[in-house]
């Protein structure tokens, strides 16, 4: 049973359904707890997980996706185990929001724009969907001082009872074409189009 309830530094962040928190035995994963069980959280989660089954059977270039490691029992009950992100310096990586707040100079705007066209890039090569793609569940994972990898951190997989884009591949096409548009009308990553 881990204790997350008595330590507020082990926050990583808060969602509208869960809070991720420092696995307290082990820096390289995190913990995530659903707020109230019954508000939606519940089913995003299984959903989610039924996803990570389908990735598990094809999916082989992860870097774009934390790993799901099981579930744990915790303080404020059932806890989903997934890889940390966590930039090459040591500090936890930032979302979209995050890294690119404020005004940004036309450098940031370049290493956004490179950065989102990875995200796409990866998406699509590997054949993955979210529910919906917000800059907020996008980590900036920094590899090194110049290179950085989107990790999309939530809202993975589809709502559909059967799961027609892990199947169907101009599905798949369709619907990220329609996530990718929506994604640059995003705050901060709208920018882009000025
Ligand atoms: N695997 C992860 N590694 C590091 N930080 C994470 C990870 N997953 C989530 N976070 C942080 O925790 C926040 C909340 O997690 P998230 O899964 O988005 O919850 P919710 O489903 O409630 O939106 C994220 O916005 C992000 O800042
Ligand atoms: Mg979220």
């Amino acid at each position: 049973m881990f204790e997350l309830k008595k330590d507020d530094t082990l926050i990583i962040g808060k969602g509208r359904h869960r809070t991720c928190y420092r696995h307290p035995e082990d820096d390289a994963k995190c913990i995530k707890v659903v707020h109230y069980a019954g508000h939606g959280g519940d089913k995003e989660l299984e959903r989610e997980l039924a996803y990570y089954k389908v990735l598990d059977s094809y999916l082989r270039d992860w870097r774009g996706i934390p790993r799901y490691h099981g579930s744990v029992e915790t303080d404020l009950g059932t806890g989903y185990v997934y890889d940390r992100i966590v930039d090459f310096d040591g500090r936890p990586s930032q979302t979209i929001i995050e890294r690119y707040q404020g005004r940004l100079t036309s450098a940031q705007k370049e290493e956004l724009r490179i950065l989102v066209e990875k995200l796409f890039k990866y998406l699509y090569v590997n054949r993955i969907v979210t529910m919906t793609l917000k800059p907020y569940n996008v980590l900036c994972h920094r590899l090194s001082e110049t290179e950085i990898f989107p990790v999309v951190c939530d809202n993975l997989g589809e709502a559909s009872l059967i799961p027609i884009a892990s199947r169907m591949r101009w599905f798949c096409r369709l619907k990220q074409k329609r996530l990718f548009a929506r994604f640059y009308n995003q705050p901060v990553v709208c920018q882009l189009k000025e």
